[in-house]
Protein backbone atom coordinates (compact mmCIF):
# COMPACT_ATOMS: atom_id res chain seq x y z
CA UNK A 1 0.00 0.00 0.00
CA UNK A 2 2.98 2.20 -0.12
CA UNK A 3 2.60 3.23 -3.20
CA UNK A 4 -1.22 3.97 -3.41
CA UNK A 5 -0.52 5.90 -0.47
CA UNK A 6 2.18 7.66 -2.44
CA UNK A 7 -0.30 8.70 -5.20
CA UNK A 8 -2.61 10.15 -3.14
CA UNK A 9 -0.25 12.15 -1.00
CA UNK A 10 1.51 13.48 -4.52
CA UNK A 11 -1.07 14.47 -6.54
CA UNK A 12 -4.44 14.41 -4.53
CA UNK A 13 -7.63 12.83 -5.25
CA UNK A 14 -10.23 13.17 -7.92
CA UNK A 15 -11.47 15.87 -9.78
CA UNK A 16 -12.49 15.86 -13.41
CA UNK A 17 -10.54 15.76 -16.33
CA UNK A 18 -9.23 18.90 -17.63
CA UNK A 19 -6.89 18.98 -21.26
CA UNK A 20 -7.06 15.43 -21.66
CA UNK A 21 -4.86 15.17 -18.35
CA UNK A 22 -5.70 12.05 -15.81
CA UNK A 23 -4.23 11.06 -12.80
CA UNK A 24 -4.13 7.23 -14.15
CA UNK A 25 -4.44 6.08 -17.32
CA UNK A 26 -5.39 2.40 -18.02
CA UNK A 27 -4.05 1.13 -20.92
CA UNK A 28 -6.77 -2.50 -21.51
CA UNK A 29 -10.35 -3.07 -20.79
CA UNK A 30 -10.01 -6.50 -20.18
CA UNK A 31 -10.14 -8.27 -16.92
CA UNK A 32 -7.04 -6.96 -15.26
CA UNK A 33 -7.28 -3.42 -16.76
CA UNK A 34 -11.02 -3.32 -15.25
CA UNK A 35 -10.18 -4.07 -12.06
CA UNK A 36 -7.34 -2.15 -11.28
CA UNK A 37 -9.97 0.89 -12.54
CA UNK A 38 -11.90 -0.42 -9.71
CA UNK A 39 -9.07 -0.28 -7.36
CA UNK A 40 -8.55 3.19 -7.89
CA UNK A 41 -11.64 4.23 -7.36
CA UNK A 42 -12.41 2.29 -4.56
CA UNK A 43 -9.34 4.60 -3.33
CA UNK A 44 -10.92 7.57 -4.21
CA UNK A 45 -9.14 8.18 -7.52
CA UNK A 46 -11.72 9.05 -9.89
CA UNK A 47 -9.84 10.92 -12.55
CA UNK A 48 -8.90 8.08 -14.77
CA UNK A 49 -9.20 7.25 -18.36
CA UNK A 50 -9.42 3.57 -19.44
CA UNK A 51 -7.91 2.59 -23.42
CA UNK A 52 -9.15 0.20 -25.19
CA UNK A 53 -8.17 -0.75 -28.64
CA UNK A 54 -11.00 -3.33 -29.33
CA UNK A 55 -14.73 -2.26 -29.46
CA UNK A 56 -15.51 -4.02 -26.55
CA UNK A 57 -14.17 -4.79 -22.99
CA UNK A 58 -13.43 -7.85 -21.78
CA UNK A 59 -10.03 -8.88 -23.68
CA UNK A 60 -9.37 -12.60 -23.67
CA UNK A 61 -13.18 -13.64 -22.29
CA UNK A 62 -15.24 -13.52 -25.23
CA UNK A 63 -17.80 -15.23 -26.80
CA UNK A 64 -19.60 -15.93 -29.98
CA UNK A 65 -22.53 -17.69 -31.61
CA UNK A 66 -22.01 -20.33 -33.39
CA UNK A 67 -24.16 -22.92 -34.63
CA UNK A 68 -26.78 -20.69 -33.05
CA UNK A 69 -25.08 -21.36 -29.74
CA UNK A 70 -23.25 -19.24 -27.57
CA UNK A 71 -19.51 -20.64 -27.43
CA UNK A 72 -16.91 -18.68 -25.39
CA UNK A 73 -13.31 -18.15 -27.62
CA UNK A 74 -11.70 -17.62 -24.62
CA UNK A 75 -11.84 -18.46 -20.75
CA UNK A 76 -14.51 -20.91 -20.29
CA UNK A 77 -14.07 -22.04 -17.07
CA UNK A 78 -13.75 -21.07 -13.39
CA UNK A 79 -10.89 -23.03 -13.04
CA UNK A 80 -9.84 -23.80 -8.51
CA UNK A 81 -13.49 -24.48 -6.90
CA UNK A 82 -14.26 -26.44 -3.48
CA UNK A 83 -11.10 -25.29 -1.76
CA UNK A 84 -10.14 -23.56 2.06
CA UNK A 85 -10.58 -20.64 -0.16
CA UNK A 86 -12.74 -19.09 -2.28
CA UNK A 87 -12.21 -18.06 -6.05
CA UNK A 88 -13.26 -14.64 -6.51
CA UNK A 89 -14.34 -15.32 -9.67
CA UNK A 90 -16.60 -17.96 -8.55
CA UNK A 91 -17.94 -15.31 -6.11
CA UNK A 92 -19.23 -13.31 -9.14
CA UNK A 93 -20.20 -16.11 -11.55
CA UNK A 94 -22.60 -17.58 -8.48
CA UNK A 95 -23.94 -13.90 -7.68
CA UNK A 96 -24.84 -13.37 -11.33
CA UNK A 97 -26.22 -17.21 -11.35
CA UNK A 98 -24.26 -17.74 -14.65
CA UNK A 99 -25.24 -21.93 -15.95
CA UNK A 100 -22.23 -23.49 -15.06
CA UNK A 101 -21.49 -27.80 -15.27
CA UNK A 102 -19.15 -29.41 -12.99
CA UNK A 103 -16.23 -30.92 -15.69
CA UNK A 104 -15.59 -34.72 -14.75
CA UNK A 105 -12.60 -36.45 -16.63
CA UNK A 106 -12.82 -39.42 -14.38
CA UNK A 107 -14.08 -41.53 -17.28
CA UNK A 108 -11.59 -40.83 -19.64
CA UNK A 109 -10.32 -44.05 -18.99
CA UNK A 110 -13.20 -45.67 -20.93
CA UNK A 111 -12.90 -42.98 -23.49
CA UNK A 112 -9.67 -42.94 -24.81
CA UNK A 113 -9.03 -43.54 -28.82
CA UNK A 114 -6.30 -45.54 -30.73
CA UNK A 115 -5.00 -43.36 -33.76
CA UNK A 116 -6.09 -45.96 -36.16
CA UNK A 117 -9.76 -46.36 -34.53
CA UNK A 118 -11.24 -48.13 -31.23
CA UNK A 119 -10.81 -47.20 -27.97
CA UNK A 120 -7.93 -48.56 -25.17
CA UNK A 121 -9.32 -51.19 -23.22
CA UNK A 122 -10.47 -49.85 -19.93
CA UNK A 123 -7.67 -51.48 -18.06
CA UNK A 124 -4.62 -50.37 -20.59
CA UNK A 125 -5.77 -46.81 -20.42
CA UNK A 126 -6.34 -46.86 -16.22
CA UNK A 127 -2.40 -48.62 -15.88
CA UNK A 128 -1.29 -45.18 -17.90
CA UNK A 129 -3.83 -42.59 -16.51
CA UNK A 130 -2.52 -43.86 -13.01
CA UNK A 131 1.09 -44.07 -13.69
CA UNK A 132 1.03 -40.42 -14.93
CA UNK A 133 -1.11 -39.62 -11.74
CA UNK A 134 1.93 -40.95 -9.54
CA UNK A 135 4.62 -39.14 -11.42
CA UNK A 136 2.41 -36.00 -10.91
CA UNK A 137 2.29 -36.21 -7.14
CA UNK A 138 6.11 -37.50 -7.42
CA UNK A 139 6.95 -34.32 -9.21
CA UNK A 140 5.20 -32.28 -6.37
CA UNK A 141 7.21 -33.78 -3.77
CA UNK A 142 10.42 -33.23 -5.73
CA UNK A 143 9.45 -29.76 -6.30
CA UNK A 144 8.54 -29.10 -2.73
CA UNK A 145 12.09 -30.74 -1.94
CA UNK A 146 13.86 -28.56 -4.12
CA UNK A 147 12.42 -25.25 -2.38
CA UNK A 148 13.14 -26.56 0.82
CA UNK A 149 16.65 -27.33 -0.63
CA UNK A 150 17.07 -23.85 -2.07
CA UNK A 151 18.30 -25.88 -5.60
CA UNK A 152 17.19 -24.50 -9.00
CA UNK A 153 14.62 -25.08 -11.15
CA UNK A 154 14.03 -28.15 -13.64
CA UNK A 155 11.31 -28.34 -15.92
CA UNK A 156 8.22 -30.66 -15.30
CA UNK A 157 10.17 -33.33 -18.03
CA UNK A 158 13.37 -32.97 -15.80
CA UNK A 159 11.26 -34.61 -13.10
CA UNK A 160 9.35 -36.94 -15.41
CA UNK A 161 13.35 -38.36 -16.16
CA UNK A 162 13.84 -38.53 -12.73
CA UNK A 163 11.04 -40.82 -12.45
CA UNK A 164 11.82 -42.89 -14.87
CA UNK A 165 8.78 -42.29 -16.82
CA UNK A 166 8.96 -40.63 -19.48
CA UNK A 167 6.32 -40.72 -22.35
CA UNK A 168 6.77 -42.52 -25.04
CA UNK A 169 3.88 -44.43 -26.55
CA UNK A 170 0.82 -42.51 -28.37
CA UNK A 171 -1.22 -43.55 -25.33
CA UNK A 172 1.50 -42.51 -22.52
CA UNK A 173 2.00 -39.26 -24.65
CA UNK A 174 -1.90 -38.25 -24.72
CA UNK A 175 -2.84 -38.87 -20.92
CA UNK A 176 0.61 -36.37 -20.27
CA UNK A 177 -0.61 -33.75 -22.96
CA UNK A 178 -4.06 -33.93 -20.69
CA UNK A 179 -2.63 -33.57 -17.37
CA UNK A 180 0.05 -30.51 -18.62
CA UNK A 181 -0.46 -29.06 -22.02
CA UNK A 182 -3.92 -28.91 -21.60
CA UNK A 183 -3.69 -26.65 -18.46
CA UNK A 184 -0.03 -24.57 -19.44
CA UNK A 185 -1.08 -24.88 -23.16
CA UNK A 186 3.15 -25.67 -23.31
CA UNK A 187 4.95 -29.35 -22.71
CA UNK A 188 6.23 -30.24 -19.54
CA UNK A 189 10.44 -29.49 -21.33
CA UNK A 190 9.01 -25.85 -21.33
CA UNK A 191 7.28 -25.89 -17.97
CA UNK A 192 8.71 -24.76 -14.80
CA UNK A 193 7.83 -27.13 -12.08
CA UNK A 194 8.86 -25.48 -8.51
CA UNK A 195 6.04 -22.55 -9.89
CA UNK A 196 3.59 -25.00 -11.16
CA UNK A 197 3.24 -27.96 -8.69
CA UNK A 198 1.64 -27.80 -6.69
CA UNK A 199 -0.15 -25.37 -8.30
CA UNK A 200 -1.36 -22.31 -6.15
CA UNK A 201 -4.98 -22.34 -8.25
CA UNK A 202 -5.99 -25.80 -7.39
CA UNK A 203 -3.70 -26.17 -3.60
CA UNK A 204 -5.93 -22.78 -2.67
CA UNK A 205 -9.16 -22.91 -4.40
CA UNK A 206 -9.78 -26.50 -4.98
CA UNK A 207 -9.51 -28.77 -7.46
CA UNK A 208 -12.66 -28.97 -9.21
CA UNK A 209 -13.24 -26.74 -12.70
CA UNK A 210 -16.56 -25.73 -13.70
CA UNK A 211 -17.29 -24.66 -17.57
CA UNK A 212 -19.42 -21.86 -17.92
CA UNK A 213 -22.23 -22.19 -20.93
CA UNK A 214 -24.66 -19.20 -20.62
CA UNK A 215 -25.65 -16.79 -23.16
CA UNK A 216 -25.01 -13.67 -21.46
CA UNK A 217 -21.56 -15.28 -21.65
CA UNK A 218 -18.17 -15.61 -19.13
CA UNK A 219 -17.48 -11.91 -20.00
CA UNK A 220 -20.36 -11.17 -17.69
CA UNK A 221 -17.99 -11.18 -14.94
CA UNK A 222 -16.10 -8.37 -16.20
CA UNK A 223 -18.63 -6.50 -17.09
CA UNK A 224 -20.25 -6.99 -13.44
CA UNK A 225 -16.91 -5.80 -12.13
CA UNK A 226 -17.06 -2.57 -14.41
CA UNK A 227 -20.21 -1.74 -13.61
CA UNK A 228 -19.20 -1.34 -9.98
CA UNK A 229 -17.71 1.79 -10.42
CA UNK A 230 -18.24 2.91 -14.44
CA UNK A 231 -22.07 4.28 -15.31
CA UNK A 232 -24.09 2.33 -17.32
CA UNK A 233 -27.10 3.34 -19.60
CA UNK A 234 -30.56 2.06 -18.96
CA UNK A 235 -30.28 -0.86 -21.17
CA UNK A 236 -26.96 -1.49 -18.65
CA UNK A 237 -24.11 -0.98 -21.26
CA UNK A 238 -21.17 0.98 -19.40
CA UNK A 239 -21.94 4.69 -21.13
CA UNK A 240 -19.07 6.47 -18.73
CA UNK A 241 -16.51 9.02 -20.56
CA UNK A 242 -13.68 7.38 -18.96
CA UNK A 243 -13.62 4.65 -21.25
CA UNK A 244 -12.88 5.08 -24.51
CA UNK A 245 -13.02 2.25 -26.63
CA UNK A 246 -11.16 1.60 -30.46
CA UNK A 247 -8.34 3.46 -28.93
CA UNK A 248 -4.53 1.43 -29.57
CA UNK A 249 -2.04 3.06 -27.85
CA UNK A 250 1.27 2.96 -29.49
CA UNK A 251 3.36 5.06 -27.86
CA UNK A 252 3.94 5.92 -24.00
CA UNK A 253 6.17 8.71 -22.53
CA UNK A 254 7.21 8.62 -19.72
CA UNK A 255 9.06 10.71 -17.17
CA UNK A 256 9.95 11.79 -13.51
CA UNK A 257 6.46 13.73 -13.78
CA UNK A 258 4.17 12.37 -15.57
CA UNK A 259 3.28 10.28 -19.29
CA UNK A 260 1.84 11.12 -22.63
CA UNK A 261 0.29 8.04 -23.88
CA UNK A 262 -0.48 8.47 -27.66
CA UNK A 263 -2.95 6.44 -29.32
CA UNK A 264 -3.01 5.47 -33.36
CA UNK A 265 -5.47 8.09 -34.05
CA UNK A 266 -3.26 10.58 -33.27
CA UNK A 267 -4.98 11.89 -29.82
CA UNK A 268 -2.55 12.64 -27.20
CA UNK A 269 -3.58 11.89 -23.73
CA UNK A 270 -1.00 12.81 -20.36
CA UNK A 271 -1.65 11.35 -16.83
CA UNK A 272 0.41 11.25 -13.82
CA UNK A 273 1.10 7.87 -14.10
CA UNK A 274 -0.13 5.08 -16.43
CA UNK A 275 -1.27 1.24 -15.88
CA UNK A 276 -0.39 -1.23 -18.43
CA UNK A 277 -2.92 -4.17 -18.77
CA UNK A 278 -2.06 -5.62 -22.26
CA UNK A 279 -0.66 -8.90 -22.54
CA UNK A 280 2.78 -10.37 -21.59
CA UNK A 281 2.96 -11.55 -25.40
CA UNK A 282 1.52 -7.70 -26.67
CA UNK A 283 4.83 -6.19 -24.38
CA UNK A 284 6.98 -8.34 -26.11
CA UNK A 285 6.37 -6.44 -29.47
CA UNK A 286 6.64 -3.22 -30.75
CA UNK A 287 2.67 -2.64 -30.26
CA UNK A 288 3.38 0.24 -27.46
CA UNK A 289 6.76 2.06 -28.39
CA UNK A 290 8.32 3.06 -24.82
CA UNK A 291 10.43 6.39 -25.06
CA UNK A 292 12.81 6.24 -23.06
CA UNK A 293 13.23 2.57 -23.63
CA UNK A 294 12.08 0.58 -21.09
CA UNK A 295 15.31 -0.46 -18.47
CA UNK A 296 17.31 -3.60 -19.67
CA UNK A 297 16.51 -5.47 -16.67
CA UNK A 298 12.77 -4.94 -17.20
CA UNK A 299 13.01 -6.32 -20.65
CA UNK A 300 15.57 -9.30 -20.14
CA UNK A 301 12.27 -10.15 -18.11
CA UNK A 302 9.49 -9.35 -19.43
CA UNK A 303 10.89 -11.10 -22.32
CA UNK A 304 12.03 -14.25 -20.67
CA UNK A 305 8.11 -15.11 -19.92
CA UNK A 306 6.00 -17.61 -22.60
CA UNK A 307 3.12 -16.16 -23.84
CA UNK A 308 1.20 -19.86 -24.58
CA UNK A 309 -1.36 -20.54 -26.85
CA UNK A 310 -4.29 -22.30 -26.44
CA UNK A 311 -7.09 -22.75 -29.26
CA UNK A 312 -10.24 -24.31 -29.03
CA UNK A 313 -12.00 -25.29 -32.55
CA UNK A 314 -15.74 -25.44 -32.84
CA UNK A 315 -17.23 -28.24 -35.00
CA UNK A 316 -21.15 -28.70 -36.16
CA UNK A 317 -22.39 -31.58 -37.32
CA UNK A 318 -25.57 -32.28 -38.97
CA UNK A 319 -26.28 -35.51 -36.50
CA UNK A 320 -24.45 -36.89 -33.88
CA UNK A 321 -22.14 -39.84 -34.12
CA UNK A 322 -20.11 -39.87 -30.75
CA UNK A 323 -21.29 -41.41 -27.29
CA UNK A 324 -23.49 -39.98 -25.00
CA UNK A 325 -24.69 -40.08 -21.95
CA UNK A 326 -22.96 -40.16 -18.60
CA UNK A 327 -19.00 -39.93 -18.35
CA UNK A 328 -18.82 -39.28 -22.34
CA UNK A 329 -18.84 -35.79 -22.22
CA UNK A 330 -14.60 -35.74 -23.10
CA UNK A 331 -12.69 -38.11 -24.66
CA UNK A 332 -8.98 -38.53 -25.95
CA UNK A 333 -7.22 -39.21 -28.97
CA UNK A 334 -3.64 -40.56 -28.78
CA UNK A 335 -1.39 -40.45 -31.92
CA UNK A 336 2.41 -40.59 -32.81
CA UNK A 337 2.93 -36.70 -33.18
CA UNK A 338 2.29 -35.35 -29.91
CA UNK A 339 -0.81 -33.40 -29.31
CA UNK A 340 -2.43 -34.06 -32.65
CA UNK A 341 -6.22 -33.26 -31.78
CA UNK A 342 -5.93 -34.57 -28.36
CA UNK A 343 -8.46 -33.27 -26.20
CA UNK A 344 -12.13 -33.73 -27.32
CA UNK A 345 -15.53 -32.28 -25.91
CA UNK A 346 -18.55 -32.72 -26.44
CA UNK A 347 -21.35 -30.16 -25.38
CA UNK A 348 -24.36 -32.27 -25.66
CA UNK A 349 -24.58 -32.32 -21.81
CA UNK A 350 -25.32 -28.36 -21.95
CA UNK A 351 -26.76 -27.99 -25.43
CA UNK A 352 -29.07 -30.81 -25.88
CA UNK A 353 -28.50 -32.37 -29.90
CA UNK A 354 -26.60 -29.59 -30.31
CA UNK A 355 -23.94 -31.51 -32.36
CA UNK A 356 -21.18 -29.41 -31.94
CA UNK A 357 -17.76 -30.81 -31.06
CA UNK A 358 -14.61 -28.86 -29.23
CA UNK A 359 -11.24 -30.15 -29.95
CA UNK A 360 -8.17 -28.53 -28.27
CA UNK A 361 -4.35 -27.78 -29.69
CA UNK A 362 -1.66 -25.83 -28.16
CA UNK A 363 1.32 -24.19 -28.77
CA UNK A 364 3.11 -25.65 -32.13
CA UNK A 365 -0.36 -27.29 -33.43
CA UNK A 366 -2.13 -24.05 -32.43
CA UNK A 367 0.47 -21.82 -34.39
CA UNK A 368 0.49 -24.36 -37.77
CA UNK A 369 -3.32 -24.03 -37.82
CA UNK A 370 -3.69 -20.47 -37.33
CA UNK A 371 -1.43 -20.08 -40.82
CA UNK A 372 -3.75 -22.61 -42.71
CA UNK A 373 -6.87 -21.94 -43.92
CA UNK A 374 -10.25 -23.35 -41.79
CA UNK A 375 -11.27 -25.73 -44.77
CA UNK A 376 -7.64 -27.22 -44.12
CA UNK A 377 -8.11 -27.69 -40.63
CA UNK A 378 -11.86 -29.01 -41.06
CA UNK A 379 -10.22 -31.73 -43.51
CA UNK A 380 -7.16 -32.53 -40.80
CA UNK A 381 -10.06 -33.25 -38.10
CA UNK A 382 -12.50 -35.16 -40.34
CA UNK A 383 -9.65 -37.64 -40.56
CA UNK A 384 -8.74 -37.84 -37.71
CA UNK A 385 -12.83 -38.37 -36.77
CA UNK A 386 -12.88 -40.91 -39.13
CA UNK A 387 -10.42 -43.02 -37.43
CA UNK A 388 -12.37 -42.79 -33.75
CA UNK A 389 -15.70 -43.03 -35.60
CA UNK A 390 -15.48 -44.42 -39.23
CA UNK A 391 -15.75 -43.74 -42.40
CA UNK A 392 -19.60 -43.11 -42.86
CA UNK A 393 -19.65 -40.05 -40.49
CA UNK A 394 -20.71 -37.07 -42.21
CA UNK A 395 -19.04 -33.81 -42.50
CA UNK A 396 -19.05 -30.87 -40.59
CA UNK A 397 -20.86 -28.11 -41.48
CA UNK A 398 -19.11 -24.96 -39.45
CA UNK A 399 -15.70 -24.99 -38.02
CA UNK A 400 -14.71 -21.49 -36.24
CA UNK A 401 -10.58 -21.25 -35.39
CA UNK A 402 -10.07 -18.73 -32.96
CA UNK A 403 -6.72 -16.77 -33.96
CA UNK A 404 -5.55 -15.51 -30.38
CA UNK A 405 -2.11 -15.96 -31.72
CA UNK A 406 -2.03 -13.77 -35.09
CA UNK A 407 -4.10 -10.88 -33.30
CA UNK A 408 -1.56 -8.44 -32.78
CA UNK A 409 -3.28 -7.45 -29.26
CA UNK A 410 -3.03 -10.96 -27.76
CA UNK A 411 -0.16 -12.93 -29.10
CA UNK A 412 -1.40 -15.93 -27.62
CA UNK A 413 -4.14 -17.07 -24.65
CA UNK A 414 -2.12 -16.82 -21.20
CA UNK A 415 1.37 -16.47 -19.91
CA UNK A 416 2.84 -19.66 -18.70
CA UNK A 417 6.20 -20.08 -16.71
CA UNK A 418 8.70 -21.22 -18.22
CA UNK A 419 11.98 -23.20 -16.38
CA UNK A 420 14.55 -20.30 -16.44
CA UNK A 421 12.64 -17.52 -14.81
CA UNK A 422 13.10 -16.94 -11.21
CA UNK A 423 10.79 -15.72 -8.60
CA UNK A 424 13.08 -12.41 -8.52
CA UNK A 425 12.98 -12.13 -12.68
CA UNK A 426 8.61 -12.58 -11.70
CA UNK A 427 8.61 -9.58 -9.50
CA UNK A 428 10.66 -7.51 -11.76
CA UNK A 429 8.11 -8.01 -14.83
CA UNK A 430 5.37 -6.77 -12.27
CA UNK A 431 7.43 -3.78 -11.06
CA UNK A 432 6.68 -0.64 -12.50
CA UNK A 433 9.09 1.66 -14.22
CA UNK A 434 8.83 5.20 -12.61
CA UNK A 435 5.35 6.70 -13.47
CA UNK A 436 4.37 3.08 -15.49
CA UNK A 437 3.14 0.30 -13.55
CA UNK A 438 2.06 -2.83 -14.74
CA UNK A 439 -0.87 -5.26 -14.05
CA UNK A 440 -2.22 -8.32 -16.03
CA UNK A 441 -2.62 -11.70 -15.44
CA UNK A 442 0.87 -12.92 -15.68
CA UNK A 443 1.41 -10.36 -13.03
CA UNK A 444 -0.73 -12.11 -10.75
CA UNK A 445 1.11 -13.04 -7.43
CA UNK A 446 0.01 -17.20 -7.40
CA UNK A 447 -2.40 -17.44 -10.37
CA UNK A 448 -0.46 -16.15 -13.44
CA UNK A 449 -2.75 -17.31 -16.72
CA UNK A 450 -6.03 -17.71 -14.85
CA UNK A 451 -8.94 -14.84 -14.94
CA UNK A 452 -8.77 -15.28 -11.37
CA UNK A 453 -5.37 -14.14 -11.72
CA UNK A 454 -6.18 -11.28 -13.63
CA UNK A 455 -8.62 -9.78 -11.42
CA UNK A 456 -6.87 -10.38 -8.25
CA UNK A 457 -3.63 -8.64 -10.63
CA UNK A 458 -6.01 -5.75 -10.65
CA UNK A 459 -7.12 -5.48 -7.31
CA UNK A 460 -3.48 -5.11 -5.67
CA UNK A 461 -1.52 -3.39 -8.29
CA UNK A 462 0.47 -1.46 -5.78
CA UNK A 463 1.02 -4.41 -3.54
CA UNK A 464 4.78 -3.71 -2.30
CA UNK A 465 5.90 -6.31 -3.90
CA UNK A 466 6.10 -4.40 -6.78
CA UNK A 467 8.93 -1.80 -5.59
CA UNK A 468 11.50 -4.90 -5.44
CA UNK A 469 14.01 -3.20 -7.09
CA UNK A 470 16.51 -4.48 -9.71
CA UNK A 471 19.63 -6.42 -9.06
C1 LIG B 1 -8.34 -19.56 -25.35
C2 LIG B 1 -8.23 -19.14 -23.90
C3 LIG B 1 -8.70 -19.99 -22.91
C4 LIG B 1 -8.61 -19.61 -21.57
N1 LIG B 1 -9.18 -20.41 -20.63
C5 LIG B 1 -9.25 -20.00 -19.35
C6 LIG B 1 -10.05 -20.67 -18.41
O1 LIG B 1 -10.73 -21.64 -18.76
N2 LIG B 1 -10.05 -20.24 -17.12
C7 LIG B 1 -9.33 -19.15 -16.73
O2 LIG B 1 -9.35 -18.80 -15.55
N3 LIG B 1 -8.60 -18.43 -17.62
C8 LIG B 1 -8.57 -18.83 -18.92
N4 LIG B 1 -7.91 -18.08 -19.85
C9 LIG B 1 -7.09 -16.93 -19.39
C10 LIG B 1 -7.91 -15.66 -19.13
O3 LIG B 1 -8.80 -15.44 -20.18
C11 LIG B 1 -6.93 -14.49 -19.02
O4 LIG B 1 -5.97 -14.78 -18.02
C12 LIG B 1 -7.57 -13.16 -18.66
O5 LIG B 1 -8.78 -12.96 -19.33
C13 LIG B 1 -6.57 -12.05 -18.99
O6 LIG B 1 -7.07 -10.78 -18.61
P1 LIG B 1 -6.12 -9.51 -18.70
O7 LIG B 1 -6.91 -8.33 -18.31
O8 LIG B 1 -4.85 -9.77 -17.99
O9 LIG B 1 -5.70 -9.42 -20.24
P2 LIG B 1 -6.62 -9.13 -21.56
O10 LIG B 1 -7.93 -9.79 -21.43
O11 LIG B 1 -5.77 -9.49 -22.72
O12 LIG B 1 -6.85 -7.56 -21.50
C14 LIG B 1 -5.94 -6.64 -22.07
C15 LIG B 1 -6.72 -5.68 -22.95
O13 LIG B 1 -5.78 -4.78 -23.57
C16 LIG B 1 -6.21 -4.52 -24.88
N5 LIG B 1 -5.05 -4.02 -25.63
C17 LIG B 1 -4.02 -4.71 -26.16
N6 LIG B 1 -3.13 -3.88 -26.74
C18 LIG B 1 -3.62 -2.63 -26.57
C19 LIG B 1 -3.14 -1.32 -26.95
N7 LIG B 1 -1.99 -1.17 -27.61
N8 LIG B 1 -3.89 -0.25 -26.62
C20 LIG B 1 -5.06 -0.40 -25.94
N9 LIG B 1 -5.55 -1.59 -25.56
C21 LIG B 1 -4.82 -2.70 -25.87
C22 LIG B 1 -6.76 -5.83 -25.36
O14 LIG B 1 -7.67 -5.65 -26.43
C23 LIG B 1 -7.45 -6.36 -24.10
O15 LIG B 1 -8.81 -5.98 -24.07
C24 LIG B 1 -8.01 -18.40 -21.21
C25 LIG B 1 -7.55 -17.53 -22.20
C26 LIG B 1 -7.68 -17.89 -23.54
C27 LIG B 1 -7.25 -16.91 -24.60
C1 LIG C 1 -15.63 1.06 -32.70
O1 LIG C 1 -15.42 0.65 -34.04
C2 LIG C 1 -16.45 -0.19 -34.55
C3 LIG C 1 -16.10 -0.59 -35.95
O2 LIG C 1 -14.77 -0.99 -36.03
C4 LIG C 1 -17.79 0.53 -34.50
O3 LIG C 1 -18.81 -0.35 -34.89
C5 LIG C 1 -18.07 1.02 -33.09
O4 LIG C 1 -19.22 1.81 -33.08
C6 LIG C 1 -16.91 1.84 -32.54
N1 LIG C 1 -17.18 2.12 -31.16
C7 LIG C 1 -16.86 3.27 -30.58
C8 LIG C 1 -17.26 3.45 -29.17
O5 LIG C 1 -16.27 4.17 -31.17
C1 LIG D 1 -14.75 -11.62 -29.95
O1 LIG D 1 -15.93 -12.18 -30.46
C2 LIG D 1 -16.46 -11.51 -31.58
C3 LIG D 1 -17.69 -12.25 -32.01
O2 LIG D 1 -18.58 -12.41 -30.97
C4 LIG D 1 -15.48 -11.48 -32.72
O3 LIG D 1 -15.98 -10.69 -33.77
C5 LIG D 1 -14.17 -10.92 -32.25
O4 LIG D 1 -13.21 -11.03 -33.27
C6 LIG D 1 -13.69 -11.67 -31.03
N1 LIG D 1 -12.44 -11.14 -30.56
C7 LIG D 1 -11.37 -11.90 -30.43
C8 LIG D 1 -10.16 -11.22 -29.94
O5 LIG D 1 -11.37 -13.07 -30.69
C1 LIG E 1 11.98 -35.51 -0.75
O1 LIG E 1 12.74 -35.43 0.43
C2 LIG E 1 12.46 -36.44 1.36
C3 LIG E 1 13.25 -36.15 2.65
O2 LIG E 1 14.58 -35.81 2.34
C4 LIG E 1 12.84 -37.79 0.77
O3 LIG E 1 12.56 -38.82 1.65
C5 LIG E 1 12.03 -37.99 -0.52
O4 LIG E 1 12.41 -39.17 -1.18
C6 LIG E 1 12.23 -36.82 -1.46
N1 LIG E 1 11.30 -36.98 -2.57
C7 LIG E 1 11.65 -36.82 -3.85
C8 LIG E 1 10.58 -37.05 -4.86
O5 LIG E 1 12.73 -36.45 -4.21
C1 LIG F 1 9.02 12.52 -24.58
O1 LIG F 1 9.62 12.97 -23.38
C2 LIG F 1 10.88 13.57 -23.55
C3 LIG F 1 11.46 13.88 -22.18
O2 LIG F 1 10.45 14.12 -21.25
C4 LIG F 1 10.74 14.80 -24.42
O3 LIG F 1 12.00 15.39 -24.63
C5 LIG F 1 10.13 14.37 -25.75
O4 LIG F 1 9.91 15.48 -26.56
C6 LIG F 1 8.82 13.65 -25.54
N1 LIG F 1 8.32 13.14 -26.79
C7 LIG F 1 7.05 13.22 -27.14
C8 LIG F 1 6.70 12.61 -28.47
O5 LIG F 1 6.19 13.71 -26.43
C1 LIG G 1 -17.71 -44.17 -19.17
O1 LIG G 1 -17.67 -44.12 -20.59
C2 LIG G 1 -18.20 -45.25 -21.23
C3 LIG G 1 -17.88 -45.17 -22.72
O2 LIG G 1 -18.27 -43.93 -23.27
C4 LIG G 1 -19.69 -45.32 -20.92
O3 LIG G 1 -20.26 -46.41 -21.58
C5 LIG G 1 -19.87 -45.44 -19.43
O4 LIG G 1 -21.23 -45.39 -19.10
C6 LIG G 1 -19.16 -44.32 -18.70
N1 LIG G 1 -19.16 -44.60 -17.28
C7 LIG G 1 -19.51 -43.69 -16.36
C8 LIG G 1 -19.37 -44.12 -14.93
O5 LIG G 1 -19.92 -42.57 -16.61
C1 LIG H 1 -16.72 -34.50 -47.17
O1 LIG H 1 -16.07 -33.43 -47.83
C2 LIG H 1 -15.07 -33.82 -48.76
C3 LIG H 1 -14.44 -32.58 -49.31
O2 LIG H 1 -13.92 -31.79 -48.30
C4 LIG H 1 -15.66 -34.69 -49.83
O3 LIG H 1 -14.63 -35.15 -50.69
C5 LIG H 1 -16.38 -35.87 -49.22
O4 LIG H 1 -17.05 -36.59 -50.22
C6 LIG H 1 -17.38 -35.43 -48.18
N1 LIG H 1 -17.91 -36.58 -47.51
C7 LIG H 1 -19.19 -36.73 -47.18
C8 LIG H 1 -19.56 -37.97 -46.45
O5 LIG H 1 -20.03 -35.89 -47.46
Amino acid sequence: MVALTLLLLCCGVGGAAANNHYKVIIVGAGMSGISAGKTLSDAGIHNMLILEATNRIGGRVNKTTFAKLSVELGANWVEGVGGKETNPIWTMVKELNLQTYLSNFDNLTSNTYKQKGGLYKKSDAKKIYDEVDKVYKFSEELSKNLTKEKLEDISVLTAQRISQHVPTSPLEMAVDYFHNDYEFAEPPRVTSLKNTQPLPTFENFGDKNYFVADSRGFESVVHYVAQQYLTTNKIGDISDKRLLLNKTVIKLNYSESGVTVETEDNTKYTADYVMISVSIGVLQTNLIKFEPDLPEWKILAMYKFDMAVYTKIFLKFPSKFWPGGDGTEFFVYAHEKRGYYTMWQHLERIYHDSYVLLVTVTDDESRRIEQQSDSETKEEIMAVLRHMFGNEIPNATDIYVPRWWSNKFYKGSFSNWPIGVSKHEFEQIRAPVERVYFTGEHTSEHYNGYLHGAYLAGLYPFSPHTFLLPV
